[in-house]
């Protein structure tokens, strides 16, 4: 099977490679405009906000999960993935909602926990009154709480065993995250039905795809460590060959917060593929180390390391998402050196890792904001944007867990930020007031008032993205240089002369992590005599020497995209 032919389905030709040419911005429903003044951002408030998306230049939502729940993990606590929470609207506004996204040409992707559910689940409460009757068996039930002692526990300050008790049908069940978050039983051939069956509802009503919520841990064994293990990459790839077949040009993505080699097992091999995109978990945490280090080779390393994966396959490259930044997957030694750069106060820390946003970790300033971006959108792999962290929106660390960087969006500076008209009381979180980013001056309108600011600049290196597929699609090769603290590559794209028309380019990018500025010399025996041009102004640089040789002054936290001219 091909995976960058056309996909022609009656009447429409579709880019097979649509989300590796994408930008995605992560939306929660909650959090971004509450059009009816409940106090909660709703669905009809996100369709009322996508002229501002299409405006920033997104291609693609994220949006985390909005269907019926108690709430008591930010919707990832699912009590029934067909219908949506009230508070946050209805089917048919979901409906118009990817109506309207897709008359903007911006794909939908929506999140599914398939992991567990909630214990309000109908399913889990008819398993723990009903043992013999049709659920009996949809979760993972022992009589002793020592199964699976290899399992490690996720939600280390909130949980102590990944067994819980249940009285009703006086057993434990197995739990991955919180003990309200009972694990679904994918021994079980039904609970697969039952889940092909909600992707298909969705798939049904018009998504373009799933991120799949902690998809390593769908299977527990007796030897494994319940983390990638082989059943559940038969799985993926079961559902993968469903939605190849009946769904084309929809994606999986995985979110699978694992070593280098394990998360690349998420996208399968070409002959047996499992999702289309991971979540690069493995070069996120190393950009921060790498800002404060000063050092380019953490990175450097990560990305030699990174795999080969299949032929259309991508990463999803992203700084901060709801979640915590997480060190799970860095050494301990790396970690405590995070801890002590990133959360001096023991509030900013949560489970293995640092309940920030983007702006606050970095200080607020302004070179590292830039650098970390030229980053995100230039490292190989699509990007993804957390909603608000195109404005610096700060975040607030007396709040519980990861509600601290939960807080509804800025978007003026009259009452409750433009979000909501509702008594602030109400609010489901209170809007941010901190000294430094109080949303009277960290708002969308502000920085829409100002030529200079943070989010214009973001709106402009997207697009300066957008306009050189070599970054979506092109490959990566890592370049020696003099200086410690910089990160060069060249990103190549041989061009597909495809019907989508995407030009052949090679562009270098070099990017400094110094705290002053320095001057580098890069070395690449293939681009001797090499011209080259900024991306962004057009003003020709120095070209490369005859012996492959380029000497570079960078300023403070600064970088460089230049194409690569003839040579
Ligand atoms: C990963 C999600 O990103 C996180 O927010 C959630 O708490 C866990 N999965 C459990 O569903």
């Amino acid at each position: 099977m091909s995976f960058t032919a056309p996909i022609q389905l009656p009447g429409l030709t579709l880019d097979p490679l649509w989300h590796r040419r994408s930008v995605f911005y992560q939306v929660m429903v909650r959090s971004f405009v509450d059009s009816n003044g409940d106090g909660n951002g709703d669905l009809a408030g996100l369709i009322s906000r996508l002229d501002y998306l299409q405006w920033l230049g997104v291609d693609a939502l994220w949006i985390p999960p909005f269907f019926t729940s108690p709430l008591r993990d930010g919707g990832y606590d699912v009590a029934d993935y067909k219908s949506i929470l009230p508070e946050f609207g209805t089917l048919d506004e979901f409906r118009d909602l990817v109506t309207k996204a897709h008359e903007r040409n911006m794909r939908v992707i929506i999140d599914l926990p398939l992991n567990h559910t909630s214990d309000q689940h109908e399913w889990f409460q008819q398993s723990r009154t009903d043992p013999d009757g049709p659920y009996g068996d949809f979760y993972v039930w022992s009589d002793s709480d020592e199964k699976y002692p290899n399992i490690r526990i996720i939600f280390t300050d909130y949980e102590e065993s990944n067994w819980a008790f249940d009285s009703e049908r006086r057993q434990f069940y197995f739990h991955r995250f919180f003990s309200h978050q009972p694990d679904l039983n994918f021994d079980n051939p039904a609970v697969h039905d039952a889940v092909f069956d909600i992707v298909r509802f969705w798939l049904d009503l018009g998504v373009d795809g799933f991120r799949l919520d902690a998809i390593p841990y769908l299977y527990e064994s007796d030897e494994g460590n319940g983390e990638g293990e082989p059943k559940t990459h038969e799985f993926l790839k079961k559902l993968r060959a469903m939605v190849d077949r009946d769904y084309p040009g929809r994606i999986m993505i995985a979110e699978a917060n694992q070593w280098p080699r394990e998360v690349a097992a998420f996208l399968g091999t070409e002959e047996e593929p499992e999702c289309h995109m991971a979540f690069d978990f493995p070069v996120m945490p190393r950009i921060f180390y790498s800002l404060r280090s000063q050092n380019a080779k953490e990175l450097v390393q990560v990305l030699s390391e990174t795999t080969d994966i299949p032929e259309g396959a991508g990463w999803g490259v992203f700084l901060r998402n709801h979640d915590e930044l997480t060190l799970e997957m860095v050494s301990e030694e790396y970690r405590q050196a995070m801890y002590g750069w990133y959360a001096y106060d023991p509030r900013m820390r949560v489970n293995v890792g640092i309940r920030r946003r983007l702006a606050p970790l970095l200080d607020n300033s302004r070179d590292e904001l830039e650098l970390a971006h030229a980053l995100l959108f230039s490292l190989p792999g699509s990007p993804f944007i957390y909603y608000g962290d195109e404005i610096g929106m700060g975040d607030n660390i007396w709040l519980d867990d990861r509600d601290a960087s939960r807080t509804p969006m800025q978007w003026t500076p009259d009452r409750n930020a433009g979000f909501s008209t509702a008594d602030p009381g109400k609010l489901y979180l209170p809007v941010v007031q901190s000294l430094v980013y109080n949303y009277t001056q960290t708002n969308v309108e502000s920085q829409l008032a100002q030529s200079r600011s943070l989010l214009h600049w973001v709106r402009n290196v997207i697009h300066v993205r957008k306009a050189h597929p070599v970054f979506g699609l092109g490959s990566i090769h890592v370049l020696e240089t003099s200086h410690e603290s910089v990160l060069a590559f060249v990103r190549s794209y041989e061009g597909a002369g495809t019907q989508f028309g995407d030009p052949a380019e090679d562009v270098l990018c070099v990017f400094s992590f110094a705290h002053n500025p320095i001057s580098v010399t890069i070395r690449a025996d293939d681009l001797a005599g090499a011209s080259l041009v900024d991306l962004f102004g057009g003003s020709e640089f120095p070209a490369f020497d005859d012996s492959g040789s380029l000497t570079l002054t960078l300023g403070t936290q600064s970088f460089f995209w230049l194409h690569i001219g003839s040579h």
